[in-house]
């Protein structure tokens, strides 16, 4: 065992005088020890609840080996979003998955247990797994249920829009805050959350039928002490995590995530996650999948319906068994229960269709809602969301935007012209720093009512919670001197999802002029943001630090 190191013979007595006085007993250090890393945080609703899962993990765990929970930090997106806290949300990942890396190999843990419940966490949670690869399990915190009369979260944003364009009153704008968000849980559309979660229990990393759960239900606490034997499972066996993920897994993963039409934020995490385990998944693999799927799901944020109502309409697992017998999904890669996935899906009926997943002859959307789009005005690619009736092509003219604050003040207190392209930009992963998420922007823009005349483009990226005519992650980014960087207003774009591009209409050499007068607009960063500034990949390799 691994934690020997700390354990086991004479000369280890000090390691073991310390973990005495934190509870053990003799017969703990013949057993193995199960790091359980714990997001939980009174920062948010969607990991207030976490502190009661790791504890049922822990009994859980108890029953076969000795488990220690520990914690990470974390950042509430839907709090940072819209101010400068969100430049550490992505950054908040990378601090996550090292935390985890660092006390499970400080501690030399067997195996890791992670449980978290917001965006970043989620990925961070995963990471950490990756880069110590140890027999692992992710468990997710579940999904918040919808507050009065139906809203959530991104009601909340989207009211600000109303708001600032006279169509409710401050009173009403206090009643939606008031009555949206009630109890724990992550944000509860396919937003960046629940679409993790999914693509965690798709890659084999979770429990199968566990990223569709509520956060505070019978079911999860059942997840939680269902994990004990699990773990000593995969440590009997010797299945580590990167045994689990591959290639292959991941594929899964976004082909579902596209069908159900999950956030582009996932396309980050899983190229991060890809980058960390050496798996060679590039933008133009995901641009094949995605560019092969229709949109079938009617999820928030664009549809109607939330992660709680599919819940109770039977989950995923049955539309997981139809796509396995359509041969759209691998079913040959391995999961935690140290069997397939289609050895886990053997007894589940593939009846899958009802009020939010379409039929796949039928869907919704015969494209699907994410694109990954190339051409001279990002030459590494881009991700695009195109989320409803929009179209498929969009030409308009460019308004320009150095941060993200402009843009709103602008969008505010300014009538906006049909076919304008917002261009916001110097928010990339360097820029920013941070790589900020535009949901005050594009919730704005809906809440305004001309969502189906403006499309919006940035080197940043969106939450989950956006839909509209959307770009983000466009690469290079501002700060590297990519085309973005010279744009200037009136210039004309063309988005086109049907071919994968885009183009800005400017011949070579007046692109190459216009860098000689590059200005970066970038603000000063200090701190940790500096940090992931110097040291973060491009948004193509998924925005992680380079390790
Ligand atoms: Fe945590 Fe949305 S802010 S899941």
């Amino acid at each position: 065992m691994r934690s020997n190191l700390i354990t086991k013979w004479p000369d280890k007595a000090a390691n073991r005088a310390m973990l005495r006085a934190v509870g053990y007993k003799t017969n703990d250090f013949l057993k193995y020890q199960i790091g359980i890393a714990s997001t939980w945080s009174n920062i948010t609703p969607c990991n207030n609840h976490i502190n009661i899962l790791s504890k049922a993990v822990e009994y859980s765990v108890n029953k076969y080996c000795k488990g220690t929970i520990f914690n990470t930090i974390t950042v509430s997106d839907g709090i940072s979003n819209g101010n400068l806290g969100m430049k550490y949300s992505l950054l908040s990942r990378e601090i996550i998955s090292s935390s985890i890396e660092t006390v499970c190999n400080a501690q030399n843990f067997d195996s890791i247990i992670s449980i978290g419940g917001c965006d970043k966490n989620i990925p961070g949670c995963i990471l950490g797994m990756c880069k110590v690869n140890l027999p692992s399990i992710f468990i997710y915190g579940g999904t918040i249920l919808p507050g009065k009369n139906r809203t959530d979260i991104v009601s909340v944003f989207e009211s600000l829009g109303k708001y600032y364009s006279n169509k409710i009153n401050e009173k009403q704008l206090l009643n939606i805050e008031k009555d949206s968000i009630i109890g724990s849980g992550s944000c509860s559309g396919m937003y960046t959350a629940n679409s993790m979660a999914i693509a965690a229990e798709i890659i084999g990393i979770s429990l199968p039928n566990t990223s569709l759960q509520n956060a505070q239900s019978i079911n999860k606490i059942l997840n939680c002490l269902n994990v004990g034997k699990i773990i000593f499972n995969l440590l009997k066996n010797n299945i580590k995590i990167n045994d689990i993920i591959n290639y292959n897994s991941i594929l899964n993963a976004l082909k579902v995530i596209s069908l159900l039409g999950g956030s582009t934020n996932c396309i980050l995490h899983l190229l991060s996650i890809a980058n960390c385990l050496n798996i060679n998944l590039t933008l133009k693999d995901i641009k094949k999948i995605t560019n092969n799927l229709p949109t079938i799901s009617d999820l928030k944020p664009s549809g109607v319906y939330f992660i709680s109502d599919l819940i109770n309409c039977g989950g995923i697992q049955k539309f997981l068994k139809f796509l396995l017998e359509i041969n759209l999904l691998n079913g040959d890669c391995l999961t935690v229960t140290g069997k397939t996935l289609k050895e886990n899906l053997y007894n589940v009926k593939n009846n899958y269709i009802n009020k939010i997943l379409k039929n796949i002859n039928f869907p919704l959307k015969k494209t699907n809602q994410i694109k990954i789009l190339f051409g001279n005005l990002s030459i590494n690619g881009c991700v695009s969301k195109i989320s409803g009736k929009e179209g498929e092509v969009f030409y308009g003219k460019s308004k320009i935007f150095n941060s993200e604050e402009e843009s709103i003040e602008y969008i505010y207190k300014n009538k906006i012209f049909k076919n304008t392209i917002i261009v916001i930009r110097f928010e990339g992963p360097k820029g920013g720093p941070g790589m900020r998420e535009m949901l005050t922007p594009t919730s704005a823009l809906i809440g305004i009512g001309v969502k189906k005349d403006i499309a919006l483009i940035t080197d940043g990226r969106f939450s989950g919670g956006s839909h509209g005519f959307v770009v983000g992650h466009i690469s290079p980014e501002a700060y590297d001197k990519g085309e973005i960087s010279i744009l200037k207003n009136n210039d004309i774009i063309m988005i086109d999802t049907i071919n994968n591009n885009i183009i800005l209409f400017i011949n070579e050499k007046n692109i190459i002029y216009r860098k000689k007068f590059f200005i970066n607009y970038s603000k000063i960063s200090f701190g940790i943001l500096n940090l992931y500034r110097n040291n973060v990949l491009d948004s193509s390799l998924g925005s992680s630090f380079k390790y």
